[in-house]
């Protein structure tokens, strides 16, 4: 039974550039720190009032559209996955399905933090396989700057904002995928306060307790393991050698992190795409990010055998392989 095949891909992030040297102007830092702890040297930050996570979601979709040769009108399902969507209520598909007049498409957000972009790859290949969906829009969005505590060193330095987009028809372009949580490491990464449990007052404000709390360390250890053992448990999935894959696309987190999950996993770093340096981190959107300008870079050649590995807050992470191309009509 065909599954989930990319038609298209797309990406968009913010004109505004922050680079380390205008972060260590206001804050305890250093250009030489920074690059040397995490590879970041800018990131693209959403600027002003008025503009929102749905608005680079709209982007990456409209040029993802275009590329897949695909009209809105025959999108059947809209997925945004996305920790920092527009509103609490509607969701940011909703936006998006609105302002791009997908009329026939139902519209949801996903919140897998981080993993939220392999979540959705597995969800709308069910909704292939099954017949449900002919064409789906997949969305990774984050606009993570507008939830960092910018007085915290230890995360200002971290993020960027980004969309990126993929257009999936039928094809048998997914092998094999893996998902997993670990709901016990809720706490190493957390906005404490803006939900139900402690809604956003004064008190909130004042202990900082309405933005991003992290525990780095942990995390980074955390992640490290995850995405190396989403990527493996994937592989062995799809039958074929982690060293066999001819790009991985993981999620933007860390430089570091990069590097010790390619040593687990015994595939050079060159395989690697990385964009962290330009875009920092960018959340759900990193991967669909690197996988657009991979493809505009026509770095991604019909049957190469790719692989996609995250982790995020929750813990939640993902593994996929995917054989780029091979959409059936
Ligand atoms: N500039 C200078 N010094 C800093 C900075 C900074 N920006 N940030 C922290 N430090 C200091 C700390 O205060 C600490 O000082 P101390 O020893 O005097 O107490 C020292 O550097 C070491 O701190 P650590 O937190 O142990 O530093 P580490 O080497 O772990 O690097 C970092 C911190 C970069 C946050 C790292 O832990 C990390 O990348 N973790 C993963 C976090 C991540 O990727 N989160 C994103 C979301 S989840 C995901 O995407 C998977």
């Amino acid at each position: 039974m065909p599954g989930a095949a990319v038609l298209g891909t797309g990406f968009a992030v913010p004109e505004r550039e922050v680079s380390n040297h205008e972060l260590a102007a206001r804050l305890d830092t250093s250009d030489a720190w920074i690059v040397s702890r995490t590879g970041i040297r800018a990131r693209r930050v959403l600027d002003g009032p008025g503009v929102a996570t749905s608005d680079l979601a709209i982007a990456a979709a409209r040029s993802a559209l275009t590329r897949a040769g695909v009209a809105a009108t025959s999108l059947d399902l809209v997925i945004v996955a996305t920790c920092s969507g527009d509103h609490l209520i509607p969701s940011t598909a909703c936006l998006v399905q609105a302002a791009l007049a997908a009329r026939r498409a139902a519209a949801f957000d996903l919140n897998a933090a981080c993993s939220g972009f392999i979540y959705g790859l597995s969800l709308a290949d069910h909704a292939l396989a099954t017949g449900a969906a002919r064409h789906v829009l997949l969305i990774g969005a984050d606009a993570l700057t507008r939830h960092v505590d910018q007085e915290d060193r230890a995360t200002a330095i971290l993020f960027g904002d980004g969309a990126g987009a993929v257009v999936l028809g039928r094809g048998a372009g997914l092998l094999g995928v893996h998902l997993g949580a670990d709901g016990r490491r809720a706490g190493d990464l957390v906005i404490p306060a803006g939900g139900s449990r402690r809604p956003v007052d004064g008190a909130a404000i004042a202990a900082r307790q309405h933005k991003i709390a992290m525990n780095g360390p942990e995390v980074f250890r955390a992640a490290v393991e995850a995405m190396a053992a989403a990527l493996t448990a994937a592989a062995e999935h799809a039958g074929v050698r982690p060293a066999n894959l001819r790009w991985v696309f993981a999620h933007q987190a860390n430089a570091r992190i990069l590097r010790a999950v390619a040593e687990r996993l015994g595939v050079t770093l060159a395989a690697f795409p990385m964009h962290l340096e330009r875009y920092g981190n960018t959340g759900a959107a990193s991967i669909p990010i690197a996988l657009a300008e991979a493809e505009a870079a026509g770095h991604l050649l019909p049957g190469d055998l790719i692989g996609l590995t995250a982790a995020g807050a929750g813990l939640t992470w993902g593994g996929a392989i995917l054989r780029w191309g091979g959409a059936v009509a």
